[in-house]
């Protein structure tokens, strides 16, 4: 695949996404109604996760359990991101059921799933870590274009001038759909699946009706450890500008990397904010 030369990032309704190729070809409106105008199956998977809360670790595991296989896949979850692809006929070969992926938030997500009440998968990851992780990515991601130093970028991060729109947004949007939806959304935990990732993987398999031996499980754990897809899985380092042969995606996988970058003073605001703007949710985000 050639290297995506920088552009102007796309903009919708005041939110700025990033240049994927279904964005540079159709332009924000099209790539959004598009997904929005999709033709789900009644079984296909959708995993929504805002950006760097753990999509790829959790597609593979899903595939895994959907597949009965412990091995990792060799393509990557973005070959099924729906708001990249820009024919989104290519999904229509693939066998039942789908596991598809979205960023986009739920306001946009195929109309079709949520009236076939398809299952969703949603992984919420701490936001200070998410703040981290999306800053090391959009500085080297050239569909993202964003080089700017750690200050400035934490500034925009506070007032939810980020990729995709505000976590907040996202997070609060999605809690509000679980409630309306009840039942189709299953969402878990980034942190939960590093601390206890046989009791995590289990209930999820059951959430997809999925039956899993111990045996598999342990060998899914082992598989979709970090390590093990941080040295196998294809790192797209091919299509960003890296000097690294590794650690685009697969960076740290750790929980609590934000202390090694913010300051007490950015903590202090971080944490205002957080309490204020969740103050009704019922999320139980943990920071380390
Ligand atoms: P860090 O940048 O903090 O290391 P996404 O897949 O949504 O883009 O998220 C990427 C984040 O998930 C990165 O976080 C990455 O290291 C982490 N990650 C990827 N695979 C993982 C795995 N198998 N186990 C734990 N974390 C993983």
């Amino acid at each position: 695949m050639p290297v995506l030369e920088p552009v102007p990032l796309p903009e919708y309704e005041g939110v700025t996404y990033i240049s994927l190729r279904a964005f540079r070809e159709k332009g924000p409106e099209q790539t959004i109604k598009d997904v929005k105008d999709f033709q789900s199956r009644e079984t296909d998977v959708i995993i929504c996760t805002y950006l760097k809360a753990g999509v790829h670790w959790l597609d593979e595991i899903i595939t895994m359990l959907v597949n009965n296989t412990t091995t990792l896949a060799s393509g990557t979850k973005g070959q099924r991101t729906l708001e990249g692809i820009t024919e989104l006929s290519v999904l229509d070969s693939l066998p039942s059921p789908r596991i598809l992926n979205t960023h986009l938030s739920f306001k946009y997500i195929p109309t079709k799933h949520v009236q076939n009440k398809g299952k969703i998968v949603h992984m919420i990851r701490n936001p200070k870590d998410i703040c981290v992780s999306l800053y090391h990515h959009a500085r080297r991601d050239v569909v993202m274009n964003y080089d700017v130093p750690w200050e400035t970028y934490f500034e925009n991060w506070m007032s939810g001038k980020v990729f995709y729109g505000s976590w907040y947004d996202y997070e609060l949007e999605m809690e509000e759909a679980s409630l309306q939806y009840p039942g189709i959304i299953y969402t878990c935990y980034y942190e939960d699946f590093k601390r206890e990732p046989k009791t995590q993987i289990r209930k999820l398999a059951d959430f997809l009706e999925i039956t899993v031996s111990d045996q598999i499980l342990e060998n899914i754990i082992e598989a979709t450890s970090f390590k093990n897809m941080q040295s196998k899985k294809t790192d797209h380092t091919k299509f960003v500008n890296m000097k690294e042969e590794k650690g685009f995606i697969y960076r740290k996988g750790d929980i609590g990397d934000w202390k090694t970058h913010f300051t007490v003073n950015q903590n202090n605001r971080f944490d205002a904010q957080f309490k204020e703007r969740m103050k009704n949710s019922k999320y139980t985000i943990t920071f380390e």
